[in-house]
């Protein structure tokens, strides 16, 4: 048994101090000291508000507001000193504020608990993630569309099954991981919509007696409005099972390009080419370069599906309100906020990075008969055949150029009519991987035009979502 004296902040009907395991298991400072700014801020706007109610004297409030300000500047200096004895974050503050400014450090606890100060501590700290969420992710939409735009044009393999199906545009390609990244933003901005409610002033879980003003606070915090419900607001965490949603979706949209990025960079597909600033040699292969950023990319989905994963299970069949369950909630969610951002880092500075082998990208898109659905439909269009028989007729050219080891472009006009007398020399003209790819103009197609206008739209919706945004925050 420890012989330390109980503790100062709860510890009246304490005899006696934790066991080393009890301060162990129940510590927090450790990772909680993250939150620290967002506990000062909390701190600050609970002792205005407090003071502006005549709650507390205005002198108590200038002498708590003024101790915090030189506790966040010991702290950002690494001058204050954590300490596990004081469990976490919060009492770390209200110590040291007792040591600076006195007994009225005392009267900063006054309408309030632990409860609501971690929720809006830990609120504001999520809210700041999914607000540099959707910067990011801008900043890779950003990148995604100027590659798109320079690569409209160049022809490479569509997969299916990993297989050669039918040839796209790089640019095409790109598009696809805009739309990923785009909605993965627009998660980001429903979450954030959600969380914009203050639980500060819920107390301990039942609201208080004293004359507070909780849409005070919530406004100083920069919160749209006060959370109705005081035992939802010191039991809920699903604002951070969401943030952890969102972000786990993202980092597997990230994962895919990765695994592209990876599979593209092989001497094998030489479709791409990372630049040394994104590879790294081997310490024993000196012909080596290795896609370790995209390979960490698309490793970071174990990180952050087993953050999602470990909320969700910390906050299974907890019963209203507040259980130290609770305090699992952190670690991990800070774990997913840095590996997302990260990788969403790392994704972006690849995609500027790169460079494209076009040749090689349109040498790679006729292989594979690509061009064999372009055949069956102009069998279809010209000739007027059922979609089945065109498909029949265009499986035995392809046999036929695979026997004779040529692409489908290089079989002999006489070749084509021994299967189909009526097969003429203009079906060449659809044999080609820039025909197939310009004549893909269906909406949302991977024709060069429509990539270009999908660029437009996109730059459009960006900028006009971003003067939104702005025009909320201001209102
Ligand atoms: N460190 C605690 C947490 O992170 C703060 C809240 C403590 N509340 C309590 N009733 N013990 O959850």
């Amino acid at each position: 048994m420890s012989q330390k004296t109980s503790n100062q902040m709860w510890g009246g009907r304490f005899a006696s101090g934790p066991d080393a395991i009890m301060e162990e298991i129940n510590a927090s400072i450790d990772f909680d000291r993250r939150l620290y700014a967002e506990d000062i801020a909390g701190s600050k706007a609970h002792a205005e508000m407090l003071a502006e109610q005549g709650i507390i004297s205005t002198a108590d409030a200038t002498a708590i507001r003024d101790g915090l300000d030189q506790i966040a500047a010991e702290i950002t200096e690494g001058r204050f000193s954590f300490s596990r004895e004081r469990e976490d974050i919060h009492m770390n503050i209200e110590a040291r504020l007792a040591e600076i400014i006195g007994p009225s450090a005392g009267r900063l606890h006054t309408a309030r608990s632990r409860n609501d100060q971690v929720a809006v501590d830990f609120r504001l700290h999520v809210k700041a993630a999914l607000q540099s969420t959707a910067g990011a992710l801008t900043r890779l939409i950003e990148a995604l569309l100027d590659r798109a735009e320079e690569h409209a044009g160049t022809v490479m393999p569509g997969f299916t099954h990993l297989q050669v199906a039918q040839p796209v545009t790089f640019g095409h390609h790109c598009l696809a991981y805009v739309e990923m990244a785009a909605r993965d933003l627009s998660r980001c901005r429903d979450a954030l919509e959600r969380l914009d409610e203050s639980p500060l002033g819920a107390a301990a879980l039942a609201g208080t007696g004293f004359p507070i003003d909780r849409h005070r606070t919530a406004q100083a915090l920069g919160f749209r409005e006060p959370t109705r419900n005081s035992l939802d607001s010191v039991s809920d965490r699903d604002f951070a099972l969401e943030f952890l949603a969102v972000a786990a979706i993202a980092a597997t949209h990230l994962s895919r390009l990765a695994e592209e990025i990876v599979i593209w960079s092989t001497p094998q597909f030489g479709f791409v080419r990372l630049s040394d600033a994104f590879s790294t040699g081997s310490s024993i292969m000196p012909q080596k370069r290795n896609p370790d950023a995209a390979e960490l990319v698309r490793a970071k989905p174990g990180r952050i599906n087993g953050a999602l994963i470990s909320l969700l299970t910390v906050m299974k069949g907890l019963p209203l309100t507040y259980s130290k369950d609770m305090q699992e909630d952190k670690e991990q969610v800070f774990d997913a906020i840095d590996s997302l951002s990260l990788a969403l880092a790392a994704a972006t500075g690849m995609i500027r990075d790169l460079s494209v082998d076009t040749e090689r990208m349109r040498a790679s898109a006729g292989h594979g008969y690509s061009t064999a659905t372009d055949l069956a439909d102009w069998l279809v269009r010209e000739l007027g055949l059922p979609f089945r028989e065109a498909h029949h007729v265009t499986g035995r050219a392809v046999a036929l150029a695979e026997a004779g080891k040529v692409g489908l472009e290089a079989l002999p006009l006489e070749a084509l009519q021994s299967i189909d007398g009526r097969i003429t020399e203009a079906v060449y003209s659809v044999l080609g991987v820039d025909a197939s790819v310009n004549s893909r103009t269906s909406f949302g197609g991977t024709a060069p035009d429509n990539v270009r206008s999908q660029i437009a739209y996109w730059r459009e919706r960006l900028t006009r979502e971003a003067d939104q945004q702005q025009s909320g925050d201001r209102s």
